[in-house]
C-alpha cells in the first residue's frame, strides 16, 4: 500500500491492530461530537496563497519549553501504545528521538519509565495521572526524575472517565470482558500477534510491580480504574511542583479562567487540550479554545494545543493562532499501528514535508514568521474578549 497522508496509515493500522485497539484509539466520548470538532475546525480554516516570494532556505525549527526542536511537533501520552504495536512507546520513543521531537510518556504506558529510558536514546517527557494513593505518585516522580525525564506533563481532565461506546462494545473495560467477536478478530491479526508473543511487555508497566497486592491483570485493573484522585486541586500542584523540581506543563486546559489558575501554579507550559474529545463531549474544539487561552496568558507562559492535527497544514494553523508546539495522538499511533517504528516516522516524514511545502506556499520561509496573516480573513476563530 502506497503511503501519502496520515490517513493512508490510518488505514493500514485499522487491518493490522486488533479491532478493540484500534477502536480505542479512533473513538471520542458519547455522540464523538467533540473529537469531531477537533479536525472539522481545523480543516474549515483556510490559507492565503502568497507568490513570487524567495523560498529557499526554509527552516521549522522551533523550540518547545526551552527545548530545541526540528519541528514544533511532540508525540503526546497516550495510554496503551504498547497494545497498538508490541513494544509500542520504545519505537515512537526512538523514532521521536531520530526525528528531533518530544516523546511524552504515559502514566498507563505499557513499557515503564525505565524501558524508555534503556532503550532510547533521548530524554523524554513523562505525563502524570494524579492517583489518590499520593505514595505511589511521590514514588513515580521519584522514578521520572531518576529517569532525567525533561518534562512532567500533569493531566488536569481525567480525574473522572468518560464512556467510549466502542470499548463497552469491545469489552476494553476494567477488567477486560473480551466476547466471541473480540477473540476471532484477535485471530485474523497474525502480525500483531506474533510481535506480541515476542515481548514480554503487556500490563502497565509503571505501576506493575510497584504497588502492594496488585500483582496479576484483574487486580491492577480495578486498582488502576478506582485510584484516579476525584480531589486533584489547584492546591495539588504545588507538592507535585517541588517534588519534580523540573519544568512542569499542565496538559487539559480549555478555559481561560483555568489557564489563568494554572499560569499561578506555576506552570512553565500548558497545553490546551479536551483529551482529543475523550472526556467531555460537547467541549468546544481545541483550536476554536486557543485563541482566547493565547490572549488570556499567552505573554505569562508557554501556550500548546492538542487535538485533532493529521497534518502539516493542521499545524501551522495552530502556529498561526498562537500555539508555541503542538501534540500528534492518534497521528503517530497510527503509523505506530501500520508500520511500528517507521510507521511513526513516516507519520513525522509526511507531517513535515506538508508543513514545509505549505509555509513555502504561504510565501515564508522560517516558521518563526507565521501569524495569523497566512489565515484567510473570516475563516478562523479569534478572541471573544
Ligand atoms: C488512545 C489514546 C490514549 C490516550 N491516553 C492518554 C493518557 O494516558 N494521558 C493523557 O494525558 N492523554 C491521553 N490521551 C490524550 C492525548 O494525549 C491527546 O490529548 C489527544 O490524543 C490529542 O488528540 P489527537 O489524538 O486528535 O491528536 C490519549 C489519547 C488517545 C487517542
Amino acid at each position: 500500500m502506497v503511503i501519502t497522508c496520515v490517513e493512508d496509515l490510518q488505514r493500514l493500522a485499522r487491518r493490522r491492530v486488533p479491532r478493540m485497539f484500534y477502536d480505542y484509539a479512533d473513538s471520542g466520548s458519547w455522540t464523538e461530537s467533540t473529537y469531531r470538532a477537533n479536525s472539522q475546525d481545523l480543516a474549515s480554516i483556510g490559507l492565503r496563497q502568497r507568490v513570487m516570494v524567495d523560498m529557499d532556505n526554509r527552516s521549522l525549527e522551533s523550540t518547545m519549553l526551552g527545548q530545541k526542536v526540528s519541528m514544533p511537533v511532540a508525540l503526546a501520552p497516550t495510554g496503551l501504545t504498547g497494545m497498538q504495536h508490541a513494544d509500542g512507546e520504545i519505537l515512537a520513543a526512538r523514532a521521536a528521538a531520530k526525528f528531533g521531537v518530544p516523546f511524552t510518556l504515559s502514566t498507563m504506558s505499557i513499557c515503564s519509565i525505565e524501558d524508555i529510558a534503556e532503550n532510547s536514546p533521548d530524554p523524554f517527557w513523562f505525563q502524570l495521572y494524579v492517583m489518590r494513593d499520593h505514595d505511589f505518585i511521590e514514588r513515580l516522580i521519584d522514578r521520572a526524575k531518576a529517569a532525567e525525564c525533561s518534562a512532567l506533563v500533569l493531566t488536569a481532565d481525567l480525574q473522572i472517565i468518560g464512556q467510549r461506546h466502542k470499548d463497552v462494545i469491545n469489552g476494553l473495560t476494567v477488567p477486560p470482558n473480551p466476547n466471541v467477536r473480540t477473540v476471532l478478530d484477535l485471530a485474523t491479526k497474525w502480525r500483531w500477534c506474533y510481535n506480541m508473543l515476542k515481548t514480554r511487555r503487556r500490563t502497565f508497566g509503571n505501576i506493575a510491580g510497584h504497588v502492594k497486592g496488585v500483582d496479576d491483570l484483574t487486580s491492577l485493573s480495578n486498582w488502576t480504574m478506582t485510584q484516579f484522585d476525584p480531589h486533584l486541586s489547584w492546591d495539588d500542584v504545588k507538592w507535585i511542583k517541588d517534588r519534580w523540581g523540573g519544568k512542569l506543563v499542565i496538559k487539559g486546559i480549555m478555559e481561560p479562567e483555568d489557564a489563568e489558575s494554572a499560569v499561578d501554579a506555576g506552570a512553565d507550559a500548558i497545553i490546551v487540550s479536551n483529551h482529543g474529545g475523550r472526556q467531555l463531549d460537547g467541549a468546544a474544539s481545541s483550536i476554536q479554545a486557543l485563541p482566547d487561552i493565547v490572549s488570556a496568558v499567552g505573554s505569562r507562559t508557554e501556550v500548546h494545543m492538542d487535538g485533532g492535527i493529521r497534518s502539516g497544514q493542521d499545524v501551522l494553523k495552530a502556529v498561526a493562532l498562537g500555539a508555541q508546539g503542538v501534540y500528534i495522538g492518534r497521528a503517530f499511533l497510527y503509523g505506530l499501528g501500520a508500520m511500528g517504528e517507521e510507521g511513526v516516522t513516516e507519520c513525522l516524514n509526511i507531517i513535515q514535508k506538508e508543513m514545509d511545502t505549505t509555509l513555502a506556499l504561504c510565501g515564508l520561509r522560517d516558521i518563526q514568521q507565521v501569524d495569523s496573516n497566512i489565515l484567510r480573513p473570516g475563516s478562523y476563530p479569534t478572541p471573544s474578549r
